[in-house]
C-alpha cells in the first residue's frame, strides 16, 4: 500500500512493511535522552528487541543506578551520534505558570546538536515528552536548526508521545495498544524509519500532523481527568443523598451507550439533544443546587451545551 505524503491524516502503517529491527534481525543503535519512567521503559523495551541502547541523563544517581543494572548509561557530554538509528528523547515537562516548563527540552536539543555537528550521522529525532500543540513545529525543530546551523534538521524529527502508567511502564511500553508518530511533510522519511522500528510490536502505527499528535496526547490524559472527576463529583452527591453509589456506577458500565460504545460522544454532532440529556441535567443540577451541593462537573457540562446553542 503506498503512503500518502499528506501528514495530518490519520494513517495505519501497513503491517507488511519491512521490519529493520525484529529480534534476531538488524540491530539499530538507540539513545534514549532522560533515562526517567518514560526513558528507561522505552529503552528497556528497545533492548529487549535486540537494539543496541544507551541511555543518558543528567543525573549521576540515575547514571549510576542504570549502569549497575548492566546497562550502558552515559551524560549528556558524552553522546556520540555515530550510526545512531534514533535519539528518543524523554526529558520532563513540569507545568510552569505560563504554559510547559521546556528548559529540559531546550537543554536536550543542544546536547543533540553539539553531537550531530561531530558527525555527519542524521538519526531520526524522536521526542517523547508530553508537549502542548505547535511546540514541535514552532519551538523545537527552529531551536534544532539554529543551534546546528543546518536548516534540514527537521527533517528527522518526528513527535511520539507515550501513553504508559506509571505503574506498569514497562509492560505498557511493551504491549502498546496505539504507536502515533507525528511528523512534518519534510520528516516523512524520518516518520517512516521510526514506524519501522516500532514495527515487531503487536500495535498499530498511526501518523499524522506534529499538532494533531501533541493534540491527541492532551485528549488522551484529559479525558481519563474529566472522567474521574465526573465520578468523584456523582460519588460525592451520592453521599449527600446517603447513597451508595458503587453499584450505580457498576451498572452505569453496562447501561450508558458513553460506556459500552467507545465512539459515542467523539464525532461532530453539535450539542446534545433529545427528550433526556438536556432536561435530566438541567433537573440533576437544579435538585442538587437546592440540597446545598454545587455540582461544578455538570454546571460545566450544561455550560459548554449552551455556549453552542444547546439548553
Ligand atoms: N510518568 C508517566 O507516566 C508518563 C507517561 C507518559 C508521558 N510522560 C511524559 O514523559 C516525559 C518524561 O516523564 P517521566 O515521567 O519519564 O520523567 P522522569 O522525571 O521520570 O524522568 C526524566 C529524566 O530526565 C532526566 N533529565 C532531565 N533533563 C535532562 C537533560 N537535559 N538531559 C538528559 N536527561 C535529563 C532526569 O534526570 C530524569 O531522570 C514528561 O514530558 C511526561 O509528561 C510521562
Amino acid at each position: 500500500m503506498a503512503m500518502k505524503k499528506v501528514p495530518g491524516r490519520w494513517r495505519q502503517i501497513p503491517s507488511g512493511s519491512t521490519a529493520t529491527s525484529e529480534k534476531g534481525g538488524d540491530m539499530a543503535k538507540l539513545c534514549v535522552v532522560g533515562a526517567g519512567v518514560v526513558g528507561q521503559a522505552t529503552g528497556k523495551g528497545f533492548l529487549k528487541l535486540g537494539h543496541d541502547v544507551t541511555f543518558v541523563d543528567v543525573n549521576a544517581d540515575t547514571v549510576e543506578q542504570i549502569r549497575s543494572n548492566g546497562f550502558s548509561a552515559i551524560f549528556p557530554e558524552e553522546i556520540i551520534l555515530r550510526d545512531v538509528e534514533a535519539v528518543f528523547i524523554s526529558v520532563p515537562t513540569p507545568t510552569a505558570e505560563d504554559g510547559v516548563n521546556l528548559s529540559s527540552l531546550d537543554q536536550a536539543c543542544h546536547d543533540i546538536d553539539s553531537a550531530l555537528a561531530v558527525f555527519q550521522s542524521r538519526p531520526v529525532i524522536v521526542f517523547r515528552s508530553t508537549i502542548l500543540p505547535g511546540t514541535t513545529r514552532k519551538h523545537l525543530v527552529p531551536l534544532l536548526e539554529k543551534a546546528a546551523g543546518d536548516s534540514r534538521v527537521g527533517e528527522h524529527v518526528c513527535y511520539n508521545p507515550e501513553y504508559l502508567r506509571e505503574r506498569h511502564a514497562q509492560r505498557d511500553f511493551d504491549c502498546p495498544r496505539i504507536i502515533t508518530i507525528g511528523q512534518s511533510v519534510r520528516s516523512e522519511d524520518a516518520a517512516h524509519r521510526l514506524a519501522e522500528l516500532y514495527h515487531p510490536f503487536d500495535a498499530k502505527v498511526y501518523r499524522c500532523g506534529y499538532e494533531e499528535a501533541e493534540f491527541q496526547k492532551y485528549v488522551n490524559n484529559l479525558f481519563n481527568a474529566a472522567k474521574i472527576s465526573f465520578f468523584n463529583e456523582m460519588r460525592e452527591m451520592a453521599k449527600g443523598l446517603g447513597i451508595d453509589p458503587t453499584l450505580a456506577f457498576q451498572l452505569t458500565v453496562r447501561s450508558a451507550q458513553g460506556m459500552w460504545d467507545p465512539l459515542y460522544g467523539i464525532h461532530d454532532k453539535g450539542v446534545y439533544g433529545g427528550a433526556c440529556l438536556p432536561k435530566d441535567t438541567n433537573a440533576w443540577i437544579e435538585y442538587m443546587e437546592e440540597s446545598g451541593f454545587n455540582p461544578i462537573f455538570m454546571q460545566a457540562v450544561r455550560e459548554i451545551n449552551r455556549s453552542i446553542g444547546g439548553a
